[in-house]
């Protein structure tokens, strides 16, 4: 009997370290089920993709698993249809997107928008996320351990929205999701996969607000999306 009490304290002392231990790692809400995560279990069947996300987002809470928590004003976790066929990865929140909570939202993202509004989609049709959910210092790059703890959230994200084609924004996105160093412009114009997904890479558009010659690459590459997904457009944006 005593052994057995004893065994419960330890239990108990555990549970607390644990609690602690998510606590200061930005981790306010725990799962009650298994269904919070997994969709792929059989009692998940009634939650919808748009649940599943804002579970999601709950989990990941004020995440502090990185150093980006310090410099951050919020976690942009991704925005747009949680049933879409498409997904746009970008690099990492700027400082437009980092203060209003929301990827692409500055000049690169405008021209995003109009991207897929010339493919005859609204903005609110597809999804948009990033590599990185938190502002780096200066928009410096992510580096790797930053990137090594959110990028499970992306992939969790692309799980549970299920989308035929990921758009990789840039160097950086297509370079983390194909782990490759291979540079964007021999990786753009053709599909890969992420999982089981198809990735066509293209330039970021923050590069095509400098170099406005490449849209016409950018626009071959859409067309290949357009085609996949059965799109007709609306002009070459
Ligand atoms: N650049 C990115 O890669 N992501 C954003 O959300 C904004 C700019």
């Amino acid at each position: 009997m005593e052994n057995k009490r004893e065994e419960f304290l330890y239990i108990i002392k555990d549970l607390k370290g644990y609690m602690f231990y998510l606590k200061e790692m930005g981790i306010e809400y725990i799962p009650v089920s298994s269904k919070f995560i997994t969709q792929n279990s059989p009692d998940s069947k009634a939650l919808s993709p748009e649940e599943l996300l804002q579970n999601l987002r709950k989990v990941i809470g004020n995440c502090r698993k990185c150093k980006l928590n310090k410099g951050r004003t919020q976690i942009v976790f991704g925005v747009g249809n949680p049933k879409s066929e498409i997904v746009f990865v970008g690099e990492a929140p700027g400082r437009d997107e980092d203060l209003q909570g929301e990827p692409f939202v500055g000049d690169a993202g405008q021209l995003l928008t109009k991207i897929i509004e010339s493919m005859g989609l609204k903005r609110q049709d597809a999804y948009i996320a990033n590599v990185v959910k938190c502002r780096p210092p200066n928009n410096r790059n992510p580096e790797s351990d930053e990137i090594e703890s959110c990028e499970p959230f992306l992939l969790k994200q692309l799980e549970i929205i299920k989308p035929k084609i990921i758009c990789a924004l840039g160097t950086f996105a297509a370079q983390t999701l194909l782990i490759t160093k291979e540079k964007i412009s021999s990786l753009r114009g053709n599909f890969y996969y992420y999982h089981d997904i198809k990735v066509m890479p293209t330039f970021h558009p923050a590069y095509l607000l400098r170099n406005p010659g490449d849209k016409k690459l950018v626009w071959e590459d859409i067309k290949k999306i357009m085609k996949e997904l059965n799109l007709k457009g609306k002009g070459n944006g």
